[in-house]
């Protein structure tokens, strides 16, 4: 076996594509292994590619006992000639002259060789449908995804800026925070009025997993001039529904001088740069699961690139929603003015109405959180602020975000009418008294986004381990 270490191991990926006649070495996990007692072909692949490299095993040339652990899940590595393959389906195939049987794989244990491969049972496998076709292409555009956003901001000279994990501060004020304690729950310090004792917890004070890296962004673009930060988000909100995590990954990009106009601008061509990113660079993957899960995948993805997103105010997305009331359709919560849309009211206006992905802006004031900027002469009991929502097709929101207040007096006027905590909030409200301007950014949901560019249906299946309300496995 000591000559295999002599030519270098090339990927499956690019024996596809590498000219026949040539010695070479490959390895990988086998996926299937079928033939007769004379010839065994096998079906092996390293995940660099959605596509197998057919290995053909002339039973004159191997031991039988060897050819019986090449068995599904089993790694191997194998030394021969990359030739022209007669059968259908691929260019070359590996006429083998040497396997060796890396590591054995029992069938009767193999998670994966059951015959249940819905994604609900993938999903009780998490540790191993990295090695399934479906998640190997999705692990793949993911990482596509990730390289291409840094590539974008790169690109445009933003500064990619770490924003801390553990924080004390709640920057959409939703209160759905993980908390972060060392203190003993079993004998937690009190203080004299009963509450507990911070003081005594590791950072002396209460903290949590952050929601959104976004306060301590605006301290950067508010220096740099444009930041982003990527990073893992944390929600401990108890929606157990198709698009929530309680960790996901988000992007948000943070402007000095931008306004609402300048950020949507930026937020569509972002998409519109992901999108085409994914069509450019993972068709392989992305044909492979369009003809798997949902063939209208491709054309769904070319369809947001070639137009321009639907712009609508809050306020016309409610007259358009009561229209539709009237006219018949049923939806499951009930729209007035002032209320939050639900996925089914972002969706109508998507997919029913416009056929294009919509920019929302404007909201009600109570509904969003605290740094948004206020609009001057709104009528009493109706105060917008501008807010800006992306919602995509089979989605929903994939993007929330907003111009900043800018005004001290305005900022510290809605953090008291919402009762919040000042104390924590004093470096904040810096950046409105030392030079402030107007500035602006949004969040993108990653796998939001990977929702849409991979069609899956489910959030828990573009991520590697998903974490939701009661399931913290892997
Ligand atoms: O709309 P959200 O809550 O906005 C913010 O956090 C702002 N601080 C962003 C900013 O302006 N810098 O969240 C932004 C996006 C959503 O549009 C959605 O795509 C995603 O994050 N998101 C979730 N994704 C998965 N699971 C959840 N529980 C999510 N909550 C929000
Ligand atoms: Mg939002």
């Amino acid at each position: 076996m000591n000559e295999m270490s002599v030519i270098t191991r090339k990927k499956v990926k690019e024996l596809l594509l590498a000219a026949p006649g040539q010695e070479v070495l490959a390895k990988g996990w086998v996926r299937t292994k079928r033939g007769n007692k004379q010839i065994k072909f096998i079906a092996l692949n390293d995940g660099s590619t959605v596509h197998n490299i057919q290995v053909v095993a002339d039973m004159a040339n191997f031991d039988e006992s060897l050819i019986a652990k090449v068995t599904t899940g089993a790694s191997l590595a194998v030394k021969g000639v990359l030739v022209e393959s007669v059968g259908s389906g691929q260019a070359v195939e590996i006429q083998a002259k040497e396997i060796e049987v890396l590591g054995e794989c029992d069938p009767m244990r193999y998670p994966l060789q059951k015959k249940d491969t819905s994604l609900e049972y993938l999903r009780t496998v998490a540790h191993m449908r990295p090695r399934t076709n479906t998640f190997g292409a999705i692990l793949r555009i993911r990482h596509a995804m990730a390289f291409a956003i840094h590539k974008f901001f790169n690109d445009k000279g933003f500064v990619y800026l770490n924003t801390p994990l553990i924080t004390e501060s709640d920057a959409e004020g939703a209160g759905d925070m993980f908390q972060v304690t060392t203190l003993n729950l079993e004998n937690v310090p009190k203080k004299d009025n009963g509450k507990v004792d911070f003081s005594k917890d590791f950072f002396g004070k209460k903290t949590s997993l952050t929601v959104s890296g976004q306060l301590e962004g605006e301290l950067g673009a508010t220096a740099v001039g444009e930041i982003y930060t990527f990073g893992p988000t944390f929600r401990a909100e108890n929606s157990n529904t198709p698009r929530h995590l309680a960790e996901f990954w988000m992007i948000e990009p943070e402007m000095a001088f931008y306004d609402i106009n300048d950020n949507m601008v930026l937020a569509e061509e972002f998409v519109k740069y992901l999108v085409q990113y994914a069509l450019d660079n993972c068709m392989d993957d992305l044909t492979f699961l369009n003809n798997k899960y949902d063939d209208g995948l491709i054309e769904r993805l070319r369809s947001v690139l070639g137009i321009e997103f639907q712009r609508l105010t809050y306020t016309d997305a409610v007259t358009i929603l009561e229209e539709a009331v009237k006219k018949g359709t049923q939806f499951e919560f009930p729209v007035s003015w002032g209320t939050d849309f639900q996925s089914e009211h972002e969706r109508y206006l998507v997919e029913k109405h416009f056929g294009k992905p919509v920019i929302l802006t404007d909201f009600p004031m109570a509904i969003k959180a605290f740094y948004m900027k206020q609009n001057e002469g709104c009528a009493p009991g109706r105060e917008t602020v501008r807010g800006m929502d992306v919602l995509f097709p089979k989605i929903g929101e994939i993007i929330g975000g907003s111009e900043r207040e800018a005004s001290l007096e305005k900022l510290e006027r809605r953090i008291t009418e919402l009762g919040m905590s000042r104390k924590n909030l004093e470096w904040y409200i810096d950046t409105r008294r030392f030079g402030t301007v107007p500035h602006s950014g949004f969040g993108l949901g990653f796998e939001r986004l990977l929702l849409f560019v991979t069609g899956m249906a489910n959030i828990r299946d573009v991520i590697p381990f998903p974490r939701t309300p009661k399931n913290a496995e892997f």
